[in-house]
């Protein structure tokens, strides 16, 4: 009873920005919240902490952090003329880059922490709300904080779950490695238990997170007889063991450590779902090699012909940069061609953004935004067509689909399908968390229409 009275005093609003990992993390700063009272508000004016989960990666993502620290500050002083405490805490990548510059730039901010650094956020609330001024803490304490951190709730059949923090392949356009530090593995038990945990809440389709996910390396469970070291290929076959998990996917992959043991496994475990998202940023091998990528577009070519080789029905997802500093016309029609020879399901491309303290920023021959404009337009022109006819060659085909979530309309449920596209189904709502075949029926611009097989209405 007392917990319940406490759990209605206070509550907290979290805005995520960024990638998969940040939405991990502020999956992860809720239930480490919940024990101190903290339930979840509708939005931060309903909410008496309020945390911005920030994101560093290009300049635009950045700024968008200080205008929602401008709203912030109204709803702040309107809050003191009534007496309200509310307090506004800044985490994740910015934090971790800017630190005590954000509180200088916005003195509204109670709270700065580094993203491996959350798992200390019950005492810095406390020492924010003993001391006036800001709360700064940005350590790299990553094994802290995975063994700081408290039982997970899981919300609806899929899940996030990180094993790889951090990077240590400073390409030259790249923050993460500044703002993650550098490259830590989970170690085995860890992640198992925390598999066995979700799934025991009904979690079907878990999605293995790291900066470099194919990087993870870490020592097999005490009493396997097998291999010194695993690799992600390892304890996928690992995971799929586990009574009750259907799905296992994982991101992000970086082209060199893409290795055989986790190539083989793609082409044999059936749990691993038949998608790999493979960023190759651009297709000169003079950008590449400016860029630090470690690879020529040759050998990445090579490499997705030998993953298609042990699974051939594998939809394949990149990132690509456009207008990297010294990058001609010739370079780019190089991206084009590289493109075109891959044939990608689905792809995010960007404009290069000067990130300050990166080598990239210092080099010469940066690129006029009108033609970063340009550029981009043509690749996501190509990307998008590709996408298109990727999602239609699925039309009059069966696919097992995940029914996540109801769909905007009645009677309708939105699901994924092995290969990661959105599929609009007609559907009970009883079957939501079931995985059930449908008929692929058509294709809109960012999903595929279904409607279950005369098996999958059985089961409904
Ligand atoms: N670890 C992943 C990527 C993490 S960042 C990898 O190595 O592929 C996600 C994507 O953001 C990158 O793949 C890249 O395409 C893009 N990105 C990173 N820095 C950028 C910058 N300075 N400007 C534009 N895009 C950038
Ligand atoms: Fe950034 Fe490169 Fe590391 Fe990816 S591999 S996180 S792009 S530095
Ligand atoms: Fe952004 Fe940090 Fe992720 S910079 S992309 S939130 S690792």
């Amino acid at each position: 009873m007392g917990q319940e009275q406490a759990s209605k005093d206070k509550s907290v609003f979290i805005r995520t920005y960024g990638c998969q990992m940040n939405v991990y993390d502020s999956e992860r700063m809720i239930d480490l919240l919940k024990p101190l009272g903290y339930g979840a508000a509708t939005s931060p004016e309903d909410a008496d902490l309020v945390i911005l989960n920030t994101c560093h990666i290009r300049e635009k993502a950045a700024e968008k952090v200080y205008s929602e620290l401008g709203r912030l500050k109204k709803i702040k002083t309107a809050k003191a003329k009534h007496g309200e405490a509310f307090s506004i805490a800044v985490a994740g990548c910015v934090a971790q880059a800017e630190g005590a510059e954000i509180s200088a730039r916005a003195p509204q901010v109670d709270m700065v922490v580094g993203p491996q650094a959350y798992h200390r956020l019950p005492e810095l609330i406390a020492r924010a709300a003993r001391q006036r001024g800001d709360v700064l803490e940005t350590d790299f304490a990553v094994e802290e904080k995975f063994d700081r951190l408290v039982a997970r709730n899981a919300d609806g059949p899929t899940a996030f779950l990180t094993i790889q923090e951090g990077c240590d392949k400073f390409c030259t356009f790249c923050v993460v490695p500044y703002t993650r530090g550098s490259e830590v593995s989970r170690p085995v038990d860890d992640i198992t238990a925390e598999a066995r945990a979700l799934i025991a809440q009904g979690v079907k389709e878990i999605t293995l997170l790291g900066q470099n996910v194919n990087a993870w390396r870490a020592p097999p469970p005490a009493g396997d007889r097998g291999e010194t070291v695993w690799g992600l290929g390892e304890l996928c076959r690992h995971l799929a063991r586990i009574d009750g998990l259907e799905r296992i996917r994982f991101t992000t992959s970086h082209p060199r450590d893409m290795d055989d043991g986790l190539i083989a496994t793609l082409g044999e475990e059936e749990k691993l779902m038949p998608y790999l998202h493979l960023p190759v940023q651009a297709g000169a091998d003079k950008i590449l090699k400016a860029m630090n990528r470690g690879h020529t577009a040759d050998e990445y070519l090579r490499l997705i012909e030998r993953v298609r080789a042990a699974r051939p029905d594998i939809a394949l997802s990149g990132d690509f940069i456009v207008g990297f500093p010294g990058e001609t016309n010739e370079d780019f029609e190089a991206t084009l061609a590289l493109v075109e020879a891959v044939g990608y399901a689905s792809a995010f491309s960007f404009k290069y953004s000067r990130r300050p303290g990166t080598p990239g920023a210092a080099m010469r021959g940066q690129v006029a935004d009108a033609e970063k404009d340009e550029r981009l337009a043509r690749l996501q022109a190509l990307l998008e067509a590709q996408k298109n006819a990727f999602n239609r060659a699925q039309t009059g085909k069966v696919l097992p689909v995940l029914l996540e979530k109801p769909g905007r309309h009645a009677g309708q449920l939105v699901g994924r399908s092995p290969y990661l596209q959105s599929v609009h189904i007609r559907a009970p709502q009883s079957m939501l968390g079931s995985i059930a075949p449908a008929r692929i029926t058509g294709i809109t611009p960012n999903a595929l229409a279904g409607a279950l097989t005369t098996e999958g209405e059985a089961a409904a």
